[in-house]
């Protein structure tokens, strides 16, 4: 426990030093990446569903440009397997944002053998919420396979690095809150936030976007909400992704 704090507060410390000022972008316009799957994503789970971040851009006009870079089917673990966050890091510039958002390809435990298309598909992160790691042979390659909280901390340490003005860990979004006939919402498991990374103080904010999502659909009501699930559960069409964006 004290090793931990400790380690937490040189980590802290190198990440203040290291902290640059933000800078102007080449288009002078700060951008927003966003980090996510298919109910972030464009074209979200397909099908005429549409991801959240697709309609970003309408509540900053055009004081910032916006980046979707969520992928369809991305847990936190395949985003950072596959190279996405990297990709983000690589293309980003001083002074913007970074909005992470995973959670509903996270869950289950990563299991031997599974490829992309079977078992839990290279998506399930180590259950825990600290350095545990689960080792399996995934694709015909070993992998160390870390908790949600590890990946999403390292993907906002990096951006932090980089200079990025802010991330924003995102609260996933709920399924239809109305499914089962009566209005039902659980606070998700895959939600991390670390005053580790130091918080607002340090340009770390956590967004309980999927509560905000649950009650709005709480208000539009069950003939409405259900209506704007066309396909499944869990990807909204156009309107539903622009009322929580
Ligand atoms: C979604 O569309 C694909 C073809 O693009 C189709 O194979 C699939 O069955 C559709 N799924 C649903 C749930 O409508
Ligand atoms: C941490 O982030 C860096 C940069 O995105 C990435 O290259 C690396 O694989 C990540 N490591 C872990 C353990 O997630
Ligand atoms: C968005 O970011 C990704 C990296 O995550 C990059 O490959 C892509 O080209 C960017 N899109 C635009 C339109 O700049
Ligand atoms: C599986 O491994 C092959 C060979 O290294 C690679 O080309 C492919 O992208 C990997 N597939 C996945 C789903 O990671
Ligand atoms: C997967 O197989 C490896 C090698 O046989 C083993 O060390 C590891 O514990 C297995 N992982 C799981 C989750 O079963
Ligand atoms: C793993 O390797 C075996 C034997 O080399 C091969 O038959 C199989 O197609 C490979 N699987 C994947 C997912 O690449």
């Amino acid at each position: 426990m004290t090793a931990s704090i400790l380690l937490c507060s040189i980590a802290l410390l190198s990440v203040a030093s290291a902290f640059p000022s933000p800078t102007t972008t080449a288009n002078n316009l700060p951008t927003i990446w966003v980090a996510g799957d298919s109910t972030t994503a464009p074209d979200g789970g397909h099908n005429g569903t549409q991801g959240w971040a697709e309609y970003l851009h309408y509540s900053f006009g055009n004081r910032v440009s916006v980046n979707n870079s969520a992928y369809a089917g991305r847990s936190a673990r395949s985003f950072t397997r596959e190279g996405r966050f990297d990709m983000i890091a690589k293309a980003m510039h001083p002074g913007d944002w970074i909005i992470i958002e995973f959670g509903i390809n996270d869950g289950g435990s990563p299991t031997n053998g599974s490829t992309s298309t079977t078992g839990d598909k290279g998506r399930a992160d180590c259950p825990g919420a600290g350095d545990e790691t689960c080792t399996v042979i995934f694709n015909n390659t070993t992998e160390i396979v870390l908790t949600f909280p590890t990946y999403v901390k390292n993907a906002s340490k990096t951006y932090l690095d980089l200079g990025a003005a802010g991330v924003i860990i995102s609260q996933q979004l709920p399924t239809n809150v109305w499914q089962t006939g009566s209005y039902a919402y659980r606070e998700p498991i895959f939600a991390y936030y670390d005053m580790c990374l130091g918080g607002p103080e340090k340009h770390v904010y956590f967004v309980q976007h999927g509560s905000y999502a649950a009650q709005a659909q709480k208000i539009l009501g069950a003939d409405i909400v259900d209506a704007n699930y066309p396909m499944d559960n869990t990807h909204t069409s156009p309107l539903l992704a622009d009322v929580v964006r």
